[in-house]
């Protein structure tokens, strides 16, 4: 059966077909024909005599919706499409003049199914829309990048294999979401929706754009697991908050002796933890200050190597810090910062001075939260091995590595860097590490870290919906 092209307008939607979308679904697969024009030619609609399409509803659909948008309506859905993002300045505007010439004369690749009985009609709506077939989770897992199994509209986080003891691998990995925010796993993943969803909330009621350090980031790498922001990094909020509710005792004491920005103070406040940051620079700790005026959270300026001066021995009950990662990004020129070191092991006994005393503030049987990423040796380009030398300080000083996350970033302007990179054959780097440390007996985490449950009303100011969220040793 040969395909023809039938003017869209001609093209009847089928009122009893028995598949619905949501309007989620709907835009993903509208985004889905956008970036993949081919795909119609090789998938034609299929129609009855009356030209009402039998097969391909949906996608007609979507092409209704595509014919009366505008140009940036257009852009704006590709743009959302990280297929589309990787292409380069040409290759996305011929595909937008493919749409724009298209608008002009919409013509849809069909087949004329005219021949069906009323039966065979109605058995062919059904069977063009039955899956036998189920996913290969290892393939699409180790095969396919996840993010663009989520653009292509596969629910990656709902995939059921359809073998988990009958639980569903959509229960399964909905509960851990309502549980634990995001999945506890070594494995943390910003660039899942559920993830950016979250950030977003967050960073509306933070509004912290990292004003008072403009530009200091050099080479558009990222500490803290960044997200560049007028050329400063910012700490992530979804990341901050993870280590809050997993880490933490609420309404107990938090604290940081490299604060920079209000990001943890005001997350860690707004869980109900009182939080103390040190800061170097004058302007930062006044603005953070100033943004979190009536919070239980305070910025002390002062050397994080102080720390001792400002917070008594043993009383606080979680220490999170994201320090300078060496020169990575330089925050100022006073002899004290250290990001400001002319070598590497200068700024590393900063860093063991602080946390040497920062660990002796923290009460025993509690836990340090530690964000670093390691950084290249400007001159030789091999790494410092920053990340081992914080686990040494921890190792030292009475609390040992319990946990190691591997923070997986946003993709950025790193598909455009590292082809610089790799004609010296060094990998695009996009994570970060959370180191977690713990001081103390680690039999005593059970009895001083309570289950971790959520209010539904919690989860519904996130816009998550409230699963069963029964507790489970
Ligand atoms: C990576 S930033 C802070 C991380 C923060 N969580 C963020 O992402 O913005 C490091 C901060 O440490 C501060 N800093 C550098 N040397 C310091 C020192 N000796 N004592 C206290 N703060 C210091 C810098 O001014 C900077 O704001």
């Amino acid at each position: 059966m040969k395909a023809e092209k039938v003017s869209l307008g001609k093209i009847v939607l089928n009122d009893s077909n028995p598949r619905t979308i949501t309007d989620e679904k709907f835009i993903k697969l509208v985004e889905s024909i956008l970036v993949f024009p081919k795909m119609l030619e090789l998938r034609p609609v299929v129609l009855d005599e009356n030209y009402i399409a039998l097969g391909g509803n949906m996608r007609t659909r979507g092409l209704q919706w595509i014919v009366t948008a505008t140009q940036t309506q257009i852009e704006e859905h590709l743009q959302r499409q990280s297929k589309y993002r990787l292409l380069t300045e040409y290759e996305q505007q011929q595909l937008i003049n493919f749409w724009l010439e298209w608008k002009r004369n919409p013509m849809v690749y069909c087949v004329f199914a005219d021949d069906l009985t009323e039966d065979e009609r109605n058995e062919f709506i059904v069977k063009d829309n039955v899956g036998f077939g189920s996913w290969d989770m290892d393939i699409l897992a180790n095969e396919f990048d996840e993010q663009l199994l989520l653009d292509w509209g596969m629910d990656v986080w709902q995939m059921d294999g359809g073998d988990d003891n009958g639980a569903g691998g959509k229960e399964k990995h909905g509960s851990l979401l309502d549980k634990f925010v995001v999945p506890p796993f070594t494995i943390l993943d910003t660039r899942q929706g559920y993830w950016r969803e979250r950030k977003e909330v967050w960073r509306a009621l933070i509004d912290d754009n990292g004003e008072s350090r403009e530009g200091t980031l050099a080479n558009g790498e990222t500490n803290c697991m960044a997200s560049i922001n007028n050329g400063v990094s910012l700490l992530d909020p979804v990341m901050a908050e993870i280590v809050c509710r997993w880490f933490g005792i609420e309404g107990g004491k938090a604290f940081d002796c490299f604060a920079g920005d209000t990001v943890f103070g005001y997350v860690a406040a707004t869980l109900g933890h009182s939080f103390t940051g040190i800061e170097l620079r004058e302007e930062q700790a006044a603005l953070n200050n100033e943004r979190v005026a009536g919070m239980s959270a305070e910025y002390i300026c002062d050397d994080g190597q102080n720390v001792l001066k400002h917070i008594g021995k043993g009383t606080q009950d979680l220490l999170f810090s994201c320090p300078p990662y060496f020169d990575l990004e330089v925050y100022s020129d006073k002899p004290n910062d250290a990001s400001n070191q002319s070598t590497y092991k200068g700024f590393l006994e900063i860093l063991d001075k602080a946390f040497t005393d920062a660990l002796v503030c923290l009460k025993d049987d509690r836990f340090a939260a530690i964000v670093v990423g390691d950084i290249r040796d400007k001159q030789t380009g091999f790494y410092h091995d920053f990340v081992s030398d914080i686990k040494d300080i921890f190792k030292r000083n009475g609390a040992p590595l319990y946990n190691e996350m591997i923070i997986i970033e946003p993709i950025g302007t790193l598909p455009q860097r590292v082809q610089r990179y790799m004609k010296n054959r060094k990998v695009g780097k996009c994570h970060q590490n959370v180191l977690v440390f713990y001081k103390g007996d680690p039999d005593k985490i059970k009895d001083n870290y309570k289950l971790i449950e959520y209010a539904s009303e919690d989860l519904e100011s996130f816009g998550m919906d409230n699963g069963d969220s029964t507790s489970e040793d």
